[in-house]
Parts: structure tokens; sequence; C-alpha cells
């Protein structure tokens, strides 16, 4: 049935609802930070305090992501584009150069210029096609400041201002 409409297509008419963009960071057993952008995240559930995460099958963070049992969500600002091309495409080592983080709940590591963080014990995984929905429950969360949000539509960046 899918096959009849195409990914292309899909990812079109997908690209017209418009989100905004995180960086989902875990560590790897050896204490290293890991992390990607995405923007296929949701609040799920508010008893438990619950969101998800579709990662990508073939995303090298995953395993060691699902190994730690956690990961955090820090929400982008508008003039922090670059970390989420930076996420998407650099190097792993490279990607948390300079960065300045910290730790809440998890010990996941979360971007101190985050809009909003949300750190969480993964609660379930569920495969779903090519991806898997990781679900986490949520430890912490909280806003840092005021700044406008960075926005992801028909495959663009760009911001709205409340
Ligand atoms: C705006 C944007 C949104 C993205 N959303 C997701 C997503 O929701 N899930 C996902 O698995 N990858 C997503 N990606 C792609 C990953 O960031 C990219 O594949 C990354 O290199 C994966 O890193 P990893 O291999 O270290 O896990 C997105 C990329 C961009 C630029």
């Amino acid at each position: 049935m899918s096959g009849e409409i195409g990914r292309q297509k899909f990812r079109e008419v997908m690209g017209n609802f418009a989100t905004g963009v995180a960086v989902v960071t875990g560590g790897d057993p050896r204490g290293n930070p890991l992390g990607f952008t995405a923007n296929a995240v949701t609040s799920v559930s508010l008893d438990p305090l619950l969101v998800l995460v579709a990662v990508d099958r073939d995303s090298t963070s995953l395993p060691a992501l699902l190994e730690s049992g956690s990961f955090a969500l820090s929400f982008l600002r508008a003039r922090d584009r670059g970390l989420a091309l930076r996420f998407a495409r650099s190097e792993r080592d490279a990607r948390f150069q300079g960065l300045a983080l910290r730790e809440d709940v998890t010990g996941a590591p979360i971007l101190e210029q985050a809009l909003a963080w949300v750190d969480c014990s993964i609660w379930k995984s569920v495969e779903a096609g090519d991806h898997l929905v990781v679900f986490g429950e949520v430890a912490g969360c909280g806003t840092q400041g005021h700044e406008d949000p960075l926005i992801f539509f028909q495959g663009r960046y760009g911001t709205i201002s409340p």
C-alpha cells in the first residue's frame, strides 16, 4: 500500500507539519557523550509522564543509547541552527566540541544552551518499520530563558515569535 505513494512524496507531505528541533543525547558505556538531531519527538502521556522519539535503525548512536537506559532531549533555540546541522552530519566525536553540558537525574548530557530540556529513563521501545520508537519516562525537565525556538518546516529551518 505505502509503496504506491513513495518516500519522497511522504516526506514532502509530512514536511508541512512544522516541528521544533531537538538534540537527543545519551552516554556510551565508556562515559562519552553521544547525540543526534531529531524532530520525530513528541510528548505522549501525563500519567506516567512519557515522551517519544522515533530513531532510525541505522542510527550509530542507537545501540549505546539503548544500553545506557536513558536519554535527554535538548530543544534548540533559533540561533542554534548550526547545532542542528552539526548533530545531524558531523563526525560523532566532533559533535560536542566546545559545548557546555550538564546533567540532571539520569546522567544523560543536557545542552546548557537549550531552550528547554527533558531527562528520561527509557520506558519501552517499539519496532516501527525502519525506525525504533523509544519512549522515555520523564525524570526531570525544565526551561531555560525565553528565546525563539528553532523550527523545521518543508525541509528548512525557521523560527516563530510567540
Ligand atoms: C531536522 C532534522 C531532523 C531529524 N530527525 C530525526 C529523527 O527524528 N530521528 C532520527 O533517527 N534521525 C533524525 N535525523 C537524522 C539524524 O540526525 C542523523 O541521521 C544523524 O547523523 C544520526 O546520528 P547517529 O548515526 O550518531 O545516531 C534528523 C536530521 C535533521 C537535520
